[in-house]
C-alpha cells in the first residue's frame, strides 16, 4: 500500500495510526537476510508457527527456566510473586484503573501551564506562545532527577513525542485526508509548539501527594519552534550536516518525535528522535501522488530511513523541512539528544557518535569499568538494536562526563541461532564500512546508521522499542510487533511470523558485563492471547487472563530489579479487546514469564513513561493520545475520535474539554512501596 492508500484506508481512523500502518512498509531492502531458516532446521518450522513447541525445544528458546507446559505449573503455584498487589480486571473503558490500594491521580495535562508567566489553557484560542509555556502534547518518556535527599521533590522530564490535529484543534478534523488544507502557519506552529519537551519541578507533600511547582526556575519547554541545539560527535560540522540556516553543520533548531529515552548517571535527560521522516516535505510527486526522490543526490539514504513521508505540514511553512529546499536538514534529526534539567538556559547537544535511525529510546548503564553504555532501539519494521559504550569512564566532574556521549562505540546486534549475541562495531574504515560501500568517513556511518548496520549483517527485529539493563549485565529488548515478517523470514530471535502481538528478549552480556561485545540471548515471553493456539504465546502458565498483554513498547526497571513493561497496540488493541497498561513481568525463577496487570488505560491511548522514583513509593505514568487509537471498534462507540465527538474525554469529562494527553501519578493509599 502507498501512502494515499493508507490515508485513505477506512480502517486507519485517525492520523496518528495512518502514520503507524505507514511504517508498516519497511524501508530495509534485506528483511529475511541471514538466519532465516534455521528455527526450522533446529526446531521444526511447523511446530513453531502452530506455538506448540515441545518441552526441549522451549528450553533451548526460552532458557533453562523455560515457561510453558502444565508440568511445570505445579512448581510455579507454590512460588510467590514478587509483584505484590492484586490485578484488576482486564477490559477497555473510558477511564483508567490501578490495582486495588492504590490511588492514581493525574499530575499534568496538556496545556497545563509550568511557567510562572505561562496563561490558563484555552483550548479553543490556543497560540504557539502560549504552548511553549504550558505543557506539551503527548507526553511519552518519563524521568526523574532527584532534587533532595529523600527524593521528595525533584525535576521531572518529559517527552512530548507527537501532535494529532484532529484531537487538539476544534472543527479541523484529519489533515492528512485533506492534503493538509487546512494547516495554516499558525497551526503549524502551535502543534511545533506542542512537541519536544518539559521540565518541571515536583514535590510530594506531607499528605503523600505530589503537586507541580509552577513557579519554579528550572521549569522549561524544550520545542522544535524556538530551542537552539548544538550537534557534536563524528558527524558535527561534516557537509552533510550543513545547511543555508546553518553552514556550520554544528547548530540545529529543536528537536521532534521525541519518544522515549534515558537519565544519565550524572542527571542529564536523553531525548530519542524517533519518527523524524514524517515530518519531512516535498513538492515533487510522482503520477500516483508518491514523493519523487529522483533529483536527489542522497535519494538512497533518504529511502532507506522512509524520507520524506509528509505526515506534517510543517515543510509548507517552514523550508528546512522541505527536502526540495533543504536537502539536508533531514540528517540533522534522527538522533540523541542530551539536556541538562539542571541548567534551564543550557543549550541542548545532538549526539552524532550514537548513530542516526528512529531511537526508540535511550536507557543507560555502566559497564563493569565504569563506562556508559546505552541500549538503542531502532523503531521500525525489521530495523536493529544498538548499543553505544563510552571510550571513558563516568567521572564525579560533570564536565568530564559532557564528553563520554561524543566519544565512544556503536554497535548493532546479530542474534546467532545458537543463542549467542555479538554486537558489531560501526567504524568506518573496517570491514565492508568502506568508501567503495558508500562510507567516506565515520560521519557517513554514523548519519546512514540503518546501511551500515545492513552492511555489516545486523539482525532484523520486530521493531526494537525500549531497552531496560540492569546493573548484573542483563538486559529486556521490548519487540513490539511486526505484522510483515513472512513465514520464510522467520528466525530464532524473531520467531512468529506476521506477529502482532511482539515479544521479549533478554540479554546476558559476557562476563555481566555491559560493555562486553558478545552475550547470550533468550526470549522472555511470547506476547498475545495463550488460549489461542495459532498466536503461540508463550507466558508463565500461572499467568491470569488479566495478565497477559500484547506489543510491548516501554518499559522500566525498579528499585528491585523488578522489570515493568507498558504496552502499544495501537489501533490492533481489538484483537485482545484489553486497553494499554503496565504489567509487572517476572524474569527470574519458576514463575519467569509470569505477568501482572497494575494499571490500564482509557480507550484509545498507549501508555509510557514508566519512571519510577529511586524510594520505588511513586510510580509515573504517561497516558499518550487517549481517546484516539482504534475508536471504531469500541462498543457503543464505533467511529472515529474527533475534537468534538471523543470516545472519551478524559482526564476532565468536560463537556467543553478533548481528552488530554496527561501524567499520572500512582501511589500506594496511606504510602508505602509500590508492589512490595
Ligand atoms: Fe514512539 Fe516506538 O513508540
Ligand atoms: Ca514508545
Amino acid at each position: 500500500m502507498n501512502r494515499r492508500q493508507i490515508i485513505n484506508n477506512p480502517l486507519t481512523g485517525n492520523k496518528a495510526e495512518a502514520f503507524e500502518a505507514a511504517d508498516d512498509c519497511p524501508a530495509n531492502p534485506q528483511p529475511g537476510r541471514t538466519i532465516g531458516d534455521v528455527i526450522a532446521a533446529r526446531y521444526g518450522r511447523r511446530t513453531v508457527l502452530k506455538g506448540m513447541l515441545g518441552t526441549s525445544a522451549a528450553a533451548a528458546l526460552f532458557g533453562s527456566a523455560a515457561l510453558t507446559g502444565p508440568q511445570q505449573a505445579a512448581a510455579a503455584s507454590s512460588v510467590q510473586s514478587r509483584f505484590k498487589f492484586d490485578e484488576p480486571a482486564w477490559g477497555n473503558d473510558e477511564t483508567h484503573h490501578v490495582a486495588a490500594g492504590y490511588d492514581a491521580d493525574i499530575l499534568l495535562r496538556w496545556g497545563d501551564p509550568i511557567t510562572a508567566d505561562a496563561p490558563e489553557f484555552d483550548v479553543r484560542n490556543q497560540s504557539a506562545a502560549a504552548q511553549l509555556q504550558q505543557f506539551g502534547y503527548n507526553n511519552d518518556y518519563v524521568g526523574y532527577l532527584p532534587l533532595n535527599t529523600d527524593g521528595t521533590r525533584g525535576l521531572m522530564c518529559v517527552n512530548h513525542e507527537y501532535t494529532n490535529e484532529e484531537m487538539m484543534f476544534p472543527g479541523l478534523g484529519r489533515q492528512d485526508k485533506a492534503d493538509f488544507s487546512g494547516m495554516t502557519r499558525e497551526l503549524v506552529d502551535i502543534e511545533m509548539a506542542a512537541h519536544g519537551g518539559s521540565v518541571v519541578e515536583v514535590a510530594r507533600n506531607p499528605n503523600g501527594k505530589w503537586a507541580v511547582m509552577g513557579d519554579s526556575k528550572l521549569n522549561r519547554r524544550i520545542s522544535p519552534l524556538n530551542t537552539v541545539m548544538a550537534i557534536d560527535g563524528p558527524a558535527a560540522g561534516h557537509p552533510r550536516m550543513q545547511t543555508s540556516a546553518d553552514p556550520t553543520g554544528r547548530e540545529v533548531m529543536g528537536t521532534l518525535n521525541n519518544c522515549a529515552g534515558g537519565m544519565t548517571p550524572w542527571g542529564t535527560w536523553l531525548m530519542a528522535e524517533e519518527n523524524f521522516h514524517g515530518y519531512f516535505w516535498t513538492g515533487q510527486l510522482d503520477a500516483g501522488g508518491e514523493p519523487d526522490l529522483s533529483g536527489q543526490p542522497e535519494a538512497a539514504q533518504m529511502a532507506r530511513y522512509n524520507v520524506p513521508a509528509m505526515w506534517y505540514a510543517w515543510g509548507k511553512y517552514h523550508n528546512r523541512f522541505n527536502i526540495d529546499k533543504e536537502p539536508n536538514e533531514v540528517n540533522r534529526f534522527g538522533w540523541v539528544v542530551e539536556v541538562d534539567p539542571l541548567n534551564p538556559n543550557s543549550v541542548p547537544v545532538k549526539h552524532t557518535a550514537l548513530g542516526r535511525f528512529a531511537h526508540e529510546g535511550a536507557e543507560t548503564t555502566l559497564s563493569a569499568d565504569g563506562r556508559l553504555v546505552i541500549y538503542m532501539g531502532d523503531d521500525a519494521r525489521f530495523e536493529y538494536l544498538y548499543k553505544y559504550v563510552s571510550n571513558r569512564t563516568v567521572s564525579q566532574d560533570r564536565t568530564v562526563n559532557t564528553r563520554l556521549l561524543s566519544d565512544g562505540m556503536l554497535y548493532a546486534a546479530r542474534f546467532d541461532p545458537d543463542g549467542t549475541l555479538h554486537w558489531l562495531p560501526l567504524v568506518h574504515g573496517h570491514g565492508p564500512l568502506t568508501a567503495e560501500n558508500g562510507f567516506s568517513s565515520q560521519a557517513d556511518v554514523l548519519i546512514d546508521a540503518r546501511l551500515a548496520a545492513d552492511a555489516l549483517g545486523a539482525t532484523p527485529m520486530d521493531r526494537p522499542e525500549d531497552v531496560s539493563p540492569r546493573g548484573d549485565g542483563t538486559a529486556f529488548v521490548m519487540l513490539t510487533n511486526n505484522s510483515r515478517r513472512k513465514p520464510g523470514q522467520t528466525d530464532a530471535a524473531n520467531p512468529r511470523p506476521g506477529s502482532d502481538f511482539g515479544h521479549i528478549i533478554e540479554i546476558k552480556e559476557e562476563g555481566s558485563d555491559h560493555a562486553a561485545t558478545r552475550g547470550s540471548w533468550s526470549i522472555l515471553v511470547q506476547c498475545g492471547d495463550p488460549a489461542i493456539a495459532e498466536v503461540g504465546a508463550q507466558w508463565n502458565p500461572e499467568t491470569s487472563d488479566n495478565g497477559w498483554f500484547g506489543s510491548p513498547d516501554n518499559c522500566a526497571i525498579d528499585a528491585q530489579g523488578r522489570l515493568w513493561v507498558a504496552t502499544d497496540q495501537g489501533r490492533k488493541w481489538n484483537k485482545t479487546g484489553k486497553s494499554d497498561g503496565l504489567y509487572g513481568l517476572e524474569t527470574e525463577g519458576g514463575l519467569r514469564g509470569h505477568s501482572k496487570l497494575f494499571f490500564r488505560c482509557p480507550v484509545g491511548a498507549e501508555l509510557c513513561g514508566p519512571c519510577f522514583t529511586p524510594d520505588n513509593e511513586t510510580l509515573f505514568l504517561a497516558v499518550q493520545h487517549p481517546g484516539t487509537d482504534g475508536t471504531k471498534n469500541l462498543k457503543g462507540f464505533e467511529r472515529e475520535s474527533t475534537f468534538e465527538d471523543p470516545a472519551t474525554r478524559w482526564p476532565d469529562f468536560d463537556p467543553a474539554m478533548p481528552p488530554r494527553p496527561s501524567v499520572v501519578v500512582v501511589t500506594k493509599t496511606g504510602g508505602g512501596k509500590i508492589a512490595v
